[in-house]
């Protein structure tokens, strides 16, 4: 993040500009603000999320930023809001953001700082690397006033906020680099870099060692590719540990680094946004990466089975058969379903850390963005708990997530002549929902929920706290997941209609 935040307890008047929220009916969030109508009737400003005007002041400028409906007042408002004033500001070199006023029925002070922060580094992110040139943003500097008696809990928002925010950059950068230089075992180095700095301890296993390791869904994906594939390992061990019963939670990413579809190759459309099929392998990295900084008290597994998937000589074909990890064979009757063989491994790989629950996170279906768009991710699993424990996650999170069905009369649409399972269904068929009964074949008895992230993974659209490109989705659910995780305690076993096992 390249905007430093701070805290102050008084509007600063050297600062190049101050924002004040305003509800929509133009009701300021700080009473006692000045709210010109006439100005606000003229810039067609109501105080809508998104919606800012800047009025020249006394060597200040001042912006009046949309909070939204009073009623709805919440950390999803205050991080859109806090968006549209970096956004408001974005030409002058620092800037206070007036919190004084944040309503007593509203949020707590550090959830709300934690939100404001989300929605700076949010939408003042850069992905400059690739430009010849770039003009350097101006702001610089934010300082957040809040009331005197309020700052010690805003400090701990701040650095609630920071971490996170780093963390959706991280995993904003890893999908933004194109696959030629995002190769997989360049992911396993960034992987090993953020162990480094994180203190996490870290296995790479390389094409040899994922043969020893009879990762064959991995290796038949990675088959056709000139790039070697990686499986990359990620351990997180809270401070507390010692001794206690601590749950384990595994993380599991698809890591495809680039998806051409392999011999059942993809149009040259379907495959312009292919570099960002590695967005859940991005996830699990940047969230192992910010577990300490974030406090997380649970033990955190992550896997991420990393590898192109490309058409050569050498790919499989379909009709070929790969035997995963744990013993179960797959007939691949289409390349392009890769995400559920490298993911087959890296489920079984998770089971056999015997965690108290699995989450996986997967671009993986382009029926998932045909039934929930570009800004809701599916959640599939085996355990309403954990799903319900997703959800909650997501809502505080601001992500959009939707509970789909995994209906046990629809395994017999993977059904195989020849193995225990093929890798795709009819065409027309409920692809998503396939996808994730396939993925059930590997978690055992383990409390799972499953993301289908294809939709929200990237964005075209500069909106709020996302720029044009990947979004990171997913590293906000699963660090509040994490953080929550003990609170909920280990998820019980209970089936995906609500019945008890
Ligand atoms: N990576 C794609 C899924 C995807 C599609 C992500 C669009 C983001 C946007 C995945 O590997 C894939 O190709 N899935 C196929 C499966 C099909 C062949 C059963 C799909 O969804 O078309
Ligand atoms: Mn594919
Ligand atoms: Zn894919």
């Amino acid at each position: 993040m390249n905007v430093e935040i701070s805290i102050a307890s008084e509007t600063r008047s050297d600062t190049a500009a101050v924002g004040h929220l305003v509800f929509e009916g133009l009701v300021p969030v700080t009473s006692g603000i000045e709210v010109d109508p006439v100005l606000c009737e003229m810039r067609s400003f109501a105080g809508k999320p998104g919606e800012y005007v800047l009025e020249t002041g006394q060597g200040q400028l001042r912006a009046l930023v949309g909070a939204g409906e009073m009623d709805s007042f919440g950390t999803k408002a205050l991080r859109r809001a806090a968006a549209t004033f970096a956004r408001a500001v974005s030409s002058c070199k620092s800037a206070c953001l007036d919190l004084t006023g944040l309503p007593e029925n509203g949020p707590s002070v550090a959830p709300a700082i934690q939100a404001v922060v989300e929605g700076i580094g949010g939408s003042t992110y850069q992905f400059g690397r690739y430009r010849s040139s770039e003009k350097p943003r101006a702001l610089g500097s934010v300082a957040l006033v809040v009331k005197e008696a309020d700052t010690v809990a805003a400090a701990e928002g701040l650095a609630r906020g920071l971490a996170i925010a780093r963390a959706v950059d991280v995993a904003r950068d890893l999908v933004n680099t194109p696959a030629a230089d995002m190769t997989p075992s360049r992911l396993a180095e960034v992987a090993s870099e953020v162990a480094q700095e994180a203190g996490l301890s870290i296995t790479v296993l390389d094409e040899e060692q994922a043969r020893a390791e009879r990762l064959g869904g991995l290796l038949g994906v990675a088959r056709g590719s000139a790039e070697p594939p990686r499986l990359i390992k990620l351990s997180y061990e809270p401070a507390q540990s010692q001794g206690a019963a601590v749950p384990t939670v595994a993380l599991v990413g698809k890591g495809i680094t680039f998806d051409s579809g392999g011999l059942s190759l993809k149009s040259g459309e379907g495959m312009m946004a292919m570099k960002d099929d590695m967005s859940g392998a991005a996830v699990v990295i940047a969230v192992l990466g910010a577990c300490k900084a974030a406090g997380v008290n649970v033990r955190v597994v992550g896997i991420a089975p990393c590898t192109e998937n490309m058409p050569s000589g050498t790919a499989t074909k379909p009709g070929d058969v790969l035997t995963t990890r744990n013993g179960k064979t797959i007939e691949v009757l289409n390349t392009d379903a890769e995400g559920r063989l490298v993911l087959a491994d890296g489920l079984a790989l998770a089971v056999e850390e015997a965690p108290d629950a699995i989450v996986d996170l997967a671009t993986l279906t382009g029926a998932c963005v045909v039934a929930l768009g570009a800004e809701v991710a599916g959640v599939m699993g085996n355990d309403s708990r954990l799903i319900g424990a997703v959800e909650s996650a997501a809502e505080r999170a601001g992500e959009p997530v939707w509970h789909l069905p995994l209906p046990q009369s629809y395994k017999k649409l993977h059904e195989s002549n020849i193995a225990d399972m093929k890798n795709i269904g009819r065409p027309g068929g409920p692809g998503a929902l396939l996808a994730g009964l396939i993925l059930e074949e590997f978690v055992g008895d383990r409390p799972w929920a499953h993301l289908d992230i294809a939709g929200p993974a990237n964005t075209d659209e500069d909106a709020f706290d996302q720029r044009k490109g990947a979004t990171g989705f997913g590293v906000r659910t699963v660090l509040e997941l994490l953080s929550s995780y003990e609170a909920i305690g280990a998820p019980a076993d209970h089936a995906a209609d609500g019945s008890v096992r």
